[in-house]
Parts: C-alpha cells; sequence; structure tokens
C-alpha cells in the first residue's frame, strides 16, 4: 500500500517534470526562437506586427528584423533590465514614442536601422542612467523632418555614454549646427552614404573624443576654411573623405594644403577628382603641387585672365580717348591764338578795373569815422 502511493508520486514528479520541460520552452513568443544557452530571443521575418510581449527574462539579446512593426511605445518592452543588445532592423517603425526604451535598463546596444521614422519623441531615446553606447540609424530616417526630431531626441535623450552613432545613407543635405553637442562621449560617427555639401564651424561643437568620422560617399565639392578649421578642431582623428566628388580647380587648394599639414588621418589615397574633365578621377593628392600653384590649366583660372584681359583692354581705350579729345582741344587754341591774345588783354584789363573798384571799398570800409557814421544811422 505504501509502495503503491510511493509509486504514484514518483510517476507525478515525473509526469510533471516531462510537462514543465516543454512550458519552459513555450515561454518563448509566438515566431521567435529562444536560446537559452546564448541568452538570445530572435523573431525574423515573421511578420509581427507588435514588439513580443512575452520575452523571456533571462534574454540579453533581442533580434527582432524584417517584420512589420509601425510603432514603438513606452509599453513595447517590459521590464527587462538583463537585456544589452536589441536589433530592430527593417521593421518599417515610423515612430519612437516617449521612452521607449526606457525599461531596458542595460540597453548597451540599439539597432534601429533600415526603418521609416517619421516621428520621433524628444525623449524616444531616454533611459535612466543612459547606458546606450551605440545606435545605429543607418538608412532609417525618412525625411528633412525625422532629422530635426532626431537632433532633438539627442539633445533630450541624455545620451551621455553613446560611443558610437551611424546616420549613414540617410539622405542628409545638411546637419543642424550642435546636433552632436550632448554627446560628449562620442568615438565613431558615421555619415557615409549621404548628400551632404558642406562642413560649418559648429557642426561638431561638444565632441571632443572623436576617434573616427566616415564622410564617405556624399556630396563635397571641396571644403572650405570655416570647414577645415572644424575639422581639425578635432584633432588626430581618423577621417574618411572617399567617394566624394571633388572639383579640382584653384579652389581646392586650402584642402590640398590642410591635407598636408593637418593632424588627421585621412584616407588620401582613396580622394579623386570628379573633375574639370582632364583631371577625372585623378588622385587629389597626386595633383597638389599642380593645383597648389594652380598651375592647371583649370576653368575658373582661364575665366579670372580672360576678366584681367578685359579690364586691360578698357583701359587703353579709355587713354586713346583721352589723348585725343586733349590734341582737339589744343588744335582749337592754336587756331585761335589771335583771338585768344585779344581776349586775354580784355580780361587783363576787366581783372584790373575789378581790382581797383575793390581797393576803393577798401579804403572807405577801413575808415574808422565813416564806420562810426554807418552804425549810428543802423541804430
Ligand atoms: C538579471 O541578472 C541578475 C544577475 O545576473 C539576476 O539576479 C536577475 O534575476 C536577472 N533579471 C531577470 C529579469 O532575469
Ligand atoms: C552586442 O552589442 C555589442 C556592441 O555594443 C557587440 O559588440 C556585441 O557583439 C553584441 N552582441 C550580440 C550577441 O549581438
Ligand atoms: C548599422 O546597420 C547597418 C545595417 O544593418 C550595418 O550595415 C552597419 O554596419 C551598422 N553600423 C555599425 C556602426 O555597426
Ligand atoms: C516628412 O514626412 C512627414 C510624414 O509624411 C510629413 O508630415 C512632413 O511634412 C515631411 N517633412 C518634409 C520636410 O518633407
Ligand atoms: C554606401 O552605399 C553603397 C552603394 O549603395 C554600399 O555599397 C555601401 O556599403 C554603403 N556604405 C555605407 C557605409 O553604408
Ligand atoms: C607638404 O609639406 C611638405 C613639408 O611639410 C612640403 O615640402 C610640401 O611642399 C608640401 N606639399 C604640399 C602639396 O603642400
Amino acid at each position: 500500500r505504501y509502495g503503491y502511493e510511493m509509486c504514484v508520486f514518483v510517476l507525478r514528479v515525473f509526469l510533471a517534470t516531462l510537462l514543465c520541460a516543454p512550458c519552459w520552452c513555450l515561454e518563448c513568443p509566438d515566431g521567435c526562437e529562444c536560446f537559452v544557452s546564448t541568452r538570445t530571443v530572435t523573431c525574423i521575418s515573421t511578420d509581427l506586427r507588435a514588439v513580443p510581449q512575452s520575452v523571456p527574462g533571462y534574454a540579453r539579446t533581442v533580434i527582432i528584423t524584417g517584420n512589420r512593426i509601425h510603432r514603438i511605445g513606452p509599453d513595447s518592452f517590459a521590464e527587462l533590465t538583463n537585456v544589452t543588445n536589441v536589433s530592430l532592423g527593417n521593421n518599417r517603425i515610423t515612430a519612437l514614442d516617449s521612452h521607449s526604451f526606457s525599461p531596458l535598463l542595460s540597453l548597451h546596444f540599439l539597432d534601429l536601422s533600415g526603418n521609416r521614422l517619421t516621428l520621433i519623441h524628444p525623449e524616444a531615446l531616454s533611459i535612466p542612467a543612459s547606458p546606450l553606447q551605440d545606435l545605429n540609424l543607418s538608412r532609417s530616417l525618412y525625411n528633412a523632418t525625422s532629422l530635426t526630431d532626431l537632433a532633438t531626441a539627442l539633445r533630450w535623450g541624455g545620451l551621455r555614454g553613446l560611443l558610437r552613432l551611424d546616420l549613414s545613407g540617410n539622405r542628409l543635405a545638411l546637419l543642424p549646427p550642435g546636433m552632436f553637442s550632448h554627446l560628449p562621449n562620442l568615438r565613431q560617427l558615421f555619415l557615409a552614404n549621404n548628400s551632404l555639401v558642406a562642413i560649418y564651424g559648429g557642426t561638431f561643437s561638444g565632441v571632443s573624443h572623436l576617434q573616427m568620422l566616415d564622410l564617405t560617399g556624399n556630396a563635397f565639392t571641396a571644403f572650405r576654411t570655416d570647414a577645415l578649421q572644424e575639422l581639425e578642431r578635432l584633432g588626430s582623428v581618423q577621417v574618411l573623405l572617399g567617394q566624394n566628388p571633388y572639383a579640382c580647380s584653384c579652389e581646392i587648394r586650402n584642402f590640398v594644403v590642410w591635407l598636408n599639414e593637418s593632424r588627421a588621418q585621412v584616407d588620401v589615397d582613396a580622394l579623386r577628382c570628379a573633375s574639370p574633365k582632364e583631371l577625372s578621377n585623378s588622385r587629389l593628392w597626386g595633383i597638389s603641387t599642380l593645383a597648389v600653384g594652380c598651375a592647371v590649366p583649370v576653368q575658373a583660372q582661364a575665366e579670372a585672365g580672360a576678366g584681367d584681359l578685359t579690364l586691360q583692354t578698357s583701359y587703353v581705350f579709355l587713354g586713346l580717348v583721352l589723348g585725343f579729345v586733349g590734341m582737339v582741344f589744343l588744335f582749337v587754341l592754336y587756331l585761335n591764338r589771335h583771338g585768344m591774345k585779344k581776349w586775354i588783354i580784355e580780361m587783363r584789363d576787366a581783372c584790373r578795373d575789378v581790382m581797383e573798384g575793390y581797393h576803393y571799398r577798401f579804403e572807405i570800409d577801413s575808415d574808422p569815422r565813416l564806420g562810426r557814421i554807418s552804425v549810428q544811422n543802423g541804430g
């Protein structure tokens, strides 16, 4: 009897264990795969419309890519305090609400690449104690409005610990001044594959520990003096400047000189001229001496020369006209020489009469008696 009860108990325990083991596996959300050993949850291309709610607590890495999640909100992630890596790439996310990632207190790495962000709340990226180190927003900003939104979110987010920011492939034409000034520890900034045409004084203000700046594949034709000063301010940073359509005219001179003198480590071998045609694809570095002296027959120089020539021509013409007028004047004087003599004598006589008149009046004015009479008459 006792043995029977014992047997039933053992059987129950066995069955319970058997039934509960799959229960543990069932903790993994629908359409996802959970790997206990690597503490990883992946939900890849499974048509999810929202971040799954039942991510197991042991997870450190959550990868949710290729789904159709439109919005991330404050309740998208539960208290997953040990999650360090979150990938949300290629999900067609359009909106990041306020405090979207706040519950993820250990979040170091956030990948939002390949989305269509149109609305980013100013506090979307705020997490207590700012644990975020790595933020990937490659190909994720929908238009210029999203960039302004992002600039605000970077300011309000308190991302003091951020080391790496990827903003490549976002068709950015202009960076708001001071956009990175609230990221004091930024080490690597990726701005490749955008449409940037200029760097301004203040573009990188507040960034003092940068080690790598990637400006590959933008629309720079040259860098003006203020841009070069801004880059120089970054110190001995690695700067990638390849695949830009550099215009190798006289205006590139300052840039070439800067390349030679700068503390920055530039990928000089990747810098190629896009224009003029005869220099197309030649290394900026190789032609440097010629370009610096502006000995290259570049368009700008030719135009400047032509301008000088027209100015000189007009001066010569003016001189000729003035000379001709002077000659005519002298000739007329010569023809009238007898009349002139008579006229001069008449003038002299007239002048003498006038001078005598003055002399006479001066003597009257200087006679004190006459002066007193006139004052008394006046009074
Ligand atoms: C997070 O990790 C700590 C220590 O490693 C552990 O005590 C805690 O239970 C974990 N949290 C969760 C939600 O698993
Ligand atoms: C988590 O992100 C860090 C970068 O912050 C990276 O070095 C690491 O490999 C990532 N881990 C996983 C499992 O993806
Ligand atoms: C950001 O994500 C893109 C696309 O997933 C990837 O190619 C790129 O290497 C990532 N950037 C960084 C800095 O890891
Ligand atoms: C960006 O897209 C949003 C949503 O389509 C739109 O409301 C906004 O006006 C756009 N901004 C610009 C500058 O085009
Ligand atoms: C830039 O775009 C080119 C072509 O589309 C691609 O091959 C390259 O990987 C991109 N680079 C970055 C850093 O995104
Ligand atoms: C580069 O600098 C060196 C000395 O620092 C100088 O001799 C050389 O002419 C410079 N080249 C250019 C292109 O400025």
